[in-house]
């Protein structure tokens, strides 16, 4: 049977390029949804393309940087003037940041990782918040967290960036209740493959720490060996929880975190 639990919904995407991003906006095409794909990377047209074959009717790309409030505000602006105003929103553009020890890690990485993780997160749940209180209506957002917010060896900032969304995402919950915007978040663990999984695997071995062994084949055999169900988790996993999260089906759930990692803590 066909699954069109999103029929007249519109999804916003951030980090649309990127697996998760890409594989979430197709399953929303292929559930009904209209979705708009943004990203920095012009990858994003190449989601356009998979999610109209998905059967998504004119989906929309946008190019833009989550840092830059302008830009994003810019988009959501043209949008509504177009009588495009999404109501579903997947805030999940991230960057990983250097891997290293904390006593090394170089400030302006520590602030481009915070800028794009946090700030841009802020950016675009406020422009889609603001274009949806004004049109009245209600909505959802799922914001893309993870489980480095536990605090992931030679991540420093990036763990700091994961548990800064989540407290985002509660503040956001009750801020925009009244609203009837829901706010809740997911933490993927180690998914595969991808982009994410493989630069992880090879970094974490260049650390010379503790953790990990210098050889990346065995690095991610130990990832792996920490993952009560001994696997990776698959995009479409992902994909599946932050639907869930979107859908009415998830109606009373909000402030709530998600964990996507075969019971990693
Ligand atoms: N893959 C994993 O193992 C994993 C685990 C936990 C959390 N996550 C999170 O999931 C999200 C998606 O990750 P992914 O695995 O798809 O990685 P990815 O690198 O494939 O995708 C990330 C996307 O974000 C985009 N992006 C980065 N900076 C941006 C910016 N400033 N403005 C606009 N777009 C920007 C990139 O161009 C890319 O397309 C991220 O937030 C990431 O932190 C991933």
């Amino acid at each position: 049977m066909t699954d069109t639990r999103f029929a007249g919904r519109t999804a916003f995407i951030t980090g649309a390029a990127g697996d998760i991003g890409r594989t979430t906006a197709v399953r929303l095409a292929e559930c009904g949804a209209s979705v708009v794909l943004a990203d920095v990377s012009e990858g994003v047209d190449e989601t356009t393309q998979l999610c109209r074959d998905a059967g998504a009717t004119d989906p929309v790309a946008i190019r833009f940087d989550v840092t830059d409030e302008h830009a994003v505000q810019q988009a959501f602006d043209d949008l509504v003037e177009a009588h495009v105003v999404p109501d579903l929103l997947f805030n999940n553009a991230g960057y990983q940041g250097l891997f290293c020890n904390v006593a090394d890690y170089e400030a302006d990485d520590f602030r481009r990782v915070l800028d794009i993780n946090v700030t841009g997160v802020f950016n675009v749940l406020k422009s889609f918040s603001n274009a949806l209180i004004a049109a009245g209506r209600p909505g959802a957002i799922v914001n893309t967290a993870s489980m480095a917010h536990g605090g992931a060896p030679n991540m420093a900032a990036y763990s700091a960036s994961k548990a800064a969304v989540i407290a985002l995402t509660k503040t956001s919950a009750k801020d925009l209740a009244d609203k009837s915007i829901r706010v809740n978040s997911v933490s993927p663990a180690f998914i595969g493959p991808g982009a994410m999984w493989d630069r992880q695997v090879q970094l974490q071995a260049e650390t010379s720490s503790q953790y990990f062994s210098d050889d990346p084949d065995e690095v991610a055999q130990q990832m792996i060996g920490a993952v009560p169900l001994r696997r990776y988790g698959s995009l479409e996993e992902v994909a599946d929880a932050v639907l869930f999260l979107l859908s009415d089906a998830a109606s009373y759930i909000t402030a709530f975190d998600i964990e996507i990692s075969g019971g990693a803590v």
